[in-house]
């Protein structure tokens, strides 16, 4: 048996950047048999994701569910699509990733300048309701299963970064969101993930789309040159070792620096 077995697993966000490296990765470690579910919203980088995960392991089967998470009204339909025809008692264990951001082009605004309800209730859709509801579709699918929620979180759920009100107030909700269903749910396996920072498109277009580029100038190579930025490949490495390990304190953090994962 391969080292997490023969698992459901869904990765939200998974045309590009991480989630692409960590369906990949994933794809890699499962036994026969397993299932892979990608969510995003471009039909096409999906497609592309889901190649590359046949043609790494061709024993996983690999689908794709065009949606927003945004969009609230279709969110039955992407749940339905996600877990359709699934038997939890057809896999070992059941793991959700919670993968998905965008800007969502409020790294204009400082956050006293924030004064449309719908753009910020469109953000909390996409960021937090789709999260929780999402989640508890799954949990509640995978009774008797044993079932993962990993929340991909970041450094600014704790640090307050200028350009990322909202982002920064996402992030911290859903880690504490996370921590509190531990403290509920403990048969529940609950895993907060800071990948680090990944020079992927949130990260670029963040920068060049925020109120305050200049804030940014030169910050990325300098952490860059301190060995601060990681590839989203690595990342995903250092996640699934996290996972494999399984050490990790339910509802904790884990970052990607962390001593609980080894160097790789
Ligand atoms: N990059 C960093 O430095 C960094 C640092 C700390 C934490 N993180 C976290 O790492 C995770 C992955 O980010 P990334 O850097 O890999 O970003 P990315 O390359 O920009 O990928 C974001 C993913 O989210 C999907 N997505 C965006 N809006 C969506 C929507 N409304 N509905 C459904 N899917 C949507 C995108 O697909 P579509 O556009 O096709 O929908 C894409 O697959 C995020 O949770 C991010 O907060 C990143």
């Amino acid at each position: 048996m391969s080292a997490l077995g023969k698992i459901f697993c869904v990765i939200t966000g998974g045309s590009r950047g991480l989630g692409r490296s960590l369906a990949i990765a994933i794809s890699r470690v499962v036994s026969d048999g397993s299932t892979i579910i990608l969510t995003a919203r471009s039909t096409e980088a999906l497609s592309e994701t889901s190649k590359m995960v046949a043609e790494t392991n061709a024993n996983v089967t690999v689908k794709s569910v065009v949606a927003d998470l945004g969009n609230l009204s279709a969110f039955e339909v992407m749940c339905t699509d996600i877990l359709d025809g699934v038997d939890a008692k057809d896999y070992a264990q059941a793991i959700l990733i919670h993968n998905a951001a965008s800007h969502m082009g409020m790294t204009k605004f400082k956050g006293s300048e924030i004064d449309d309800p719908n753009a910020v209730s469109n953000y909390c859709n996409m960021h937090f309701s789709s999260t929780v509801c999402l989640t508890s579709k799954f949990i509640s699918a995978f009774k008797g299963t044993r079932r993962v929620v990993v929340n991909v979180s970041s450094a600014a759920a704790v640090n307050p970064t200028p350009t990322r009100s909202l982002y920064c107030s996402m992030k911290a909700a859903r880690v504490m969101f996370l921590r509190v269903m531990a403290a509920e749910d403990p048969d529940i396996r609950l895993l907060n993930y800071d990948p680090g920072l990944m020079k992927t498109d949130l990260l670029v277009n963040g920068i060049a789309d925020s109120f305050n580029p200049e804030f940014w100038e030169g910050k990325i190579d300098e952490f860059d040159k301190k060995g601060l930025v990681v590839s989203a490949d690595t990342s995903a490495e250092k996640l699934i070792l996290a996972l494999k390990m399984d050490k990790y304190e339910n509802g904790s953090t884990v970052s990607v620096g962390d001593q609980i994962i080894p160097k790789i």
